[in-house]
């Protein structure tokens, strides 16, 4: 099954587009010939984004600033595509929280429920009748390796990728019978392509570069993935470690979870 051919009435819709992967899913997109609507909430950096496109490739780019995590915002949002010929939808947009649930703010454990699971869960749905009428169309879920396993200190996060981990693959599993691609992205930790001295954490400087993927290459090889109906993308070398571990029995790596992730909740990784 092959993604439709970029066309000048239709439109990629990439949710979490003002940086990091999503940035490139959009760049990439639109370097292959798509337009893209860009989705996320700072206004400028679209806007922005939206023009160097326009410019370096020739694609309409539209500026969509949309707080995912409100319901109110989305259902703007899925009006106005609901009515547009989406050929693509990337759903990247999702935050994570560090630390112990009963002392995380509570508001943001609900924001990170409402931006990585119902937003994601949404925009499929406000999608899916389209691409299903056309016999045609691709959805590429950006979920985690950590939605694998559960994740002690950090667990709204793991969980809520759980979701979009086994959401996508179920969805593909039906889907597959209308010719529409569904992909996961289950990458473990990705670089920004570009990072100062100063913002290098320990694992930065502990991990060797080519063990890492950054934000380019992951949008890259996610694209190629969806083109050709990969089930999963797992980025890099301690993506396919992390998303491994997550295969083993639970109670076997809820300790050791819980024993590094408290310590990078704590800042000391
Ligand atoms: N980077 C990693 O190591 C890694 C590893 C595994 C999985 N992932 C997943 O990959 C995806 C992208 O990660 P990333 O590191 O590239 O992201 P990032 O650099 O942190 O960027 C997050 C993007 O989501 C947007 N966003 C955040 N809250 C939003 C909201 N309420 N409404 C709309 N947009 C919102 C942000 O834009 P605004 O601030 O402008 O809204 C930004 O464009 C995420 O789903 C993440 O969980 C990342």
């Amino acid at each position: 099954m092959a993604i439709p051919n970029p066309s000048s009435n239709s439109y990629s819709v990439v949710t979490g587009a003002s940086q990091g992967i999503g940035q490139y899913l959009a760049i990439n997109l639109a370097k292959r010939g798509y337009n893209v609507v860009l989705v996320a909430r700072r206004k400028a950096l679209l806007d922005e984004l939206a023009a160097q496109i326009e410019a370096d490739y020739g694609v309409k780019a539209l500026s969509r600033p949309c707080d995912l995590a409100d319901p109110a915002a989305r259902k703007e949002l899925t009006d106005e595509i609901r009515g547009m010929q989406i050929d693509i939808l990337c759903n990247d947009a999702g935050t994570a929280t560090f630390g112990n649930l009963a002392e995380l703010p509570e508001d943001k454990e609900h924001l990170q429920m409402q931006l990585n699971a119902n937003a994601v869960h949404e925009l499929i749905l406000a999608v899916l009748p389209q691409m299903v009428e056309r016999r045609s169309g691709g959805i590429l879920n950006v979920g985690s390796a950590a939605g694998n396993m559960p994740i002690p200190y950090n667990s709204t996060y793991a969980a809520s990728k759980a979701f979009v981990n086994t959401f996508s693959e179920a969805l593909r599993g039906e889907m597959v019978d209308y010719g529409i691609n569904v992909t996961l992205l289950a990458p473990g930790p990705v670089r920004p392509v570009e990072k100062t001295e100063d913002e290098e954490t320990f694992l930065d400087r502990m991990i060797p570069s080519f063990m890492w993927a950054n934000s380019d290459e992951v949008a890259q090889m996610s694209l190629d993935g969806l083109r050709d109906n990969k089930r999963r993308i797992v980025p890099g070398i301690i993506g396919k470690i992390m998303n491994a571990i997550g295969y083993l029995p639970h109670p076997v790596t809820l300790p050791g979870n819980k024993f590094v992730y408290k310590k990078l909740s704590e800042g000391n990784i």
